[in-house]
C-alpha cells in the first residue's frame, strides 16, 4: 500500500466530529510515525510503505480512533503562534483563550512593560504565561499551579521557550503562593458545571478533571478565585478571566461584589458569545 492510499483509508478511522478534519488529523499522525516534514509528506505520497511503517502509523491512529485526543499522541499544540509541548497531565490551550492574552496585552499598552507585573493562575501547560512574558520582555510574571503533573509540563514549556528566568512558577492554591500585588491577573480557570462533563466529546472527558471540573454551576473556582483577588491586585490593575457565555452574568454579579466602585464588564470572543470577564480597576 502507499502512503495516499493508507491516508484514504486510515482517515475513514478518525472520529468525525463537528469542526475536525480526519484527513488533516490523518495527515498529521502519519508525519508524526515517519517523523517527516509536510513537504517531505506530499514527496512521498506515491511511495510504497513498509511493514514497520505501516505498524507505527496504524498504532498511533488506533489511538485516535478510540478517542485520544490529537495533541495528546503528537505532544504537541500551537498557541498564540507559539508550540506548547502538552501530555494529559494538562488541558489543550484553546483558540478561544488566546482572547485573555490579546486583552492583557491590550492593556499593557499604556505601560512600560519593566513596571509590569502579571499573574497566570491556574498555568496547566503554562501557556498564557509564557505568550505573555514572550510579547512583553521586561515584566515580571508568575504561573501558578497546584498539580505535580502541570507543574512538570509548564516547567518544560518555561525552558522550552527561555522564560524559566523570567516567570516564577509557583504550586499552591489559585493567587495564594503570590506574596504582594500584580498590575494584571489572568486566569482560564476550571469552569465546566460537574454533570456536563459525561456529555462532553470523548476527546475532552480524558483532559485533566482538575482542569474541567467547576464544581455544581461551574464557577466553585471562580467563586474562591475572586474572594482572593482583592488584596492581590494593585488599585489600577486589570483582571480577566475565562469563563462560559452562560455564567458571565453571575459571574460579574459575584465580581461586582468583591470589587464595588470597579468597572466590571465582558469580553466577546470571535463567535461573539460572552467569554472574559473583565475586571478594571480605577
Ligand atoms: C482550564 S485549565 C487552564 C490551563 C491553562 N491556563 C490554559 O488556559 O490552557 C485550569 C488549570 O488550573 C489548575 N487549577 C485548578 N484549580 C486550581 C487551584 N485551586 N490552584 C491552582 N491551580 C488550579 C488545573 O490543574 C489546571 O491546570
Amino acid at each position: 500500500m502507499n502512503l495516499r492510499e493508507y491516508l484514504r483509508n486510515a482517515s475513514e478511522h478518525i472520529p468525525a466530529a463537528p469542526h475536525a478534519n480526519p484527513r488533516l488529523e490523518t495527515e498529521v499522525l502519519i508525519r508524526h510515525a515517519l517523523r517527516i516534514s509536510r513537504e517531505q509528506f506530499f514527496a512521498d505520497l506515491e511511495r510504497t510503505l513498509t511493514s514497520d511503517e505501516a505498524a507505527a502509523m496504524d498504532a498511533l491512529v488506533a489511538r485516535r480512533a478510540s478517542g485520544e485526543p490529537l495533541a495528546y499522541i503528537t505532544g504537541h499544540r500551537e498557541f498564540y503562534g507559539l508550540d506548547f509541548v502538552v501530555n494529559n497531565h494538562v488541558l489543550i490551550p484553546r483558540q478561544e483563550t488566546e482572547l485573555l492574552v490579546d486583552l492583557a496585552l491590550d492593556f499593557a499598552k499604556d505601560w512600560a512593560p519593566s513596571e509590569l507585573s502579571i499573574a497566570d493562575v491556574g498555568t496547566g501547560s503554562g501557556a498564557i504565561a509564557i505568550a505573555l512574558a514572550i510579547n512583553l520582555p521586561g515584566a515580571t510574571a508568575f504561573a501558578t499551579e497546584w498539580d505535580d503533573g502541570a507543574i512538570e509540563v509548564a516547567r518544560a514549556n518555561f525552558r522550552r521557550h527561555d522564560v524559566q528566568g523570567r516567570v516564577d512558577l509557583l504550586q499552591g492554591d489559585l493567587l495564594e503562593p503570590i506574596q504582594g500585588q500584580v498590575d494584571i491577573i489572568v486566569s482560564n480557570p476550571p469552569y465546566i458545571p460537574t454533570d456536563e462533563i459525561e456529555g462532553l466529546a470523548v476527546e475532552v472527558q480524558q483532559e485533566p478533571r482538575q482542569a474541567l471540573d467547576g464544581g455544581l454551576d461551574g464557577l466553585d473556582t471562580f467563586r474562591r478565585l475572586i474572594g482572593q483577588a482583592p488584596t492581590k491586585l494593585k488599585p489600577r490593575g486589570l483582571m480577566l478571566v475565562e469563563l462560559s457565555p452562560q455564567q458571565m452574568d453571575n459571574a460579574e454579579i459575584l465580581a461586582a461584589q468583591a470589587f464595588p466602585l470597579t468597572e466590571v464588564s465582558h469580553a466577546d470572543d470571535l463567535l461573539g458569545l460572552a467569554r472574559v470577564l473583565v475586571i478594571k480597576c480605577k
